[in-house]
């Protein structure tokens, strides 16, 4: 048994997806939570950059002896997450694998779709994943930039974002697809919407519940599962808390309080 915290990060609110699945499959965990707001979006943004970004906070979580810390983020998982590994002795997870062994478990033809912020689309790392399991498999990627905003103004299904997602995902669907990975912690928000323009017969990977699975059983494998009477969760963002809470209730549907920290870098 380790009763320390888990750490959770990601460039923003999107991140809260996974710990909301880290409270509901282990409500004895005590988690830590850190949204980089100042900083965010990283899907614009270098490797460079965002390993640097990653490690800042990845070295904030470590302060409050974090026991295993995912990186909540597609985009700062596909960039900075082998030189998080090589950097740092504490257990980090990323949410690309967990995704990827979902979706080739899901897809019946091999025709896979991935869509996520620019830099994770460019860094390939989905597709070279997909293909390292299973090379026959064909995969079709897409960046969606204005997934990211239209989830942070809270536009998660009206006609101007069904339009959206029917532009993105039209040469997607062209391809005939049948397993679509949702690439980015924001866009679970975004599926009714996506739903619509799919139809029923795609199935729609959302990362954040294997990364969940696979966390419990990391945990468990290394004998480092928590059992906190009253567990705790703390939230950390480097922005304007205000609105860091407010989103937080879309993603989570209740209210929750953050604090304010800027990370200095060293
Ligand atoms: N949540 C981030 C991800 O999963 C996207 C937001 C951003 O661009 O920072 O990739």
């Amino acid at each position: 048994m380790d009763n320390r915290p888990i750490g959770v990060f990601d460039s923003g609110v999107g991140g809260l997806t996974v710990a909301d699945k880290i409270f509901r499959l282990l409500p004895k965990e005590n988690i830590v939570y850190f949204g980089d707001t100042a900083r965010v979006p990283y899907g614009n943004k270098s490797k460079e950059t965002i390993t640097r970004f990653s490690k800042e906070i990845t070295k904030f979580l470590l302060h409050f002896k974090v026991k295993l810390i995912i990186v909540a983020c597609n985009t700062a998982s596909s960039l900075s997450l082998d030189s998080l590994q090589r950097s740092f002795s504490v257990p980090i997870l990323g949410v690309i694998t967990p995704g990827v062994e979902e979706a080739l478990k899901a897809s019946r033809t091999g025709r896979i779709g991935v869509i996520g912020t620019g830099a994770t689309i460019s860094s390939r790392v989905y597709e070279t994943k997909i293909k390292s399991i299973d090379r026959n498999c064909f995969v079709v990627q897409k960046s969606c930039p204005l997934f990211v905003p239209l989830v942070e103004n809270k536009w998660l299904d009206n006609d101007i974002t069904l339009k959206v997602v029917k532009k993105y995902l039209s040469p997607l669907l062209a391809k005939k697809i049948d397993t679509l990975i949702l690439g980015c912690t924001h866009y679970p928000l975004l599926k009714k919407a996506i739903r619509k323009i799919t139809g029923k017969n795609i199935v729609l990977i959302d990362s954040s519940k294997v990364t969940a699975e696979c966390t419990r059983d990391i945990l468990r494998k290394k004998n480092m599962l928590g059992n906190n009477k009253k567990a705790y969760a703390k939230f950390f963002a480097s922005d304007d808390k205000g609105s860091f809470s407010s989103l937080a209730k879309v993603f989570l549907g209740k209210n929750i309080k953050a604090k304010k920290v800027i990370l200095c870098g060293k």
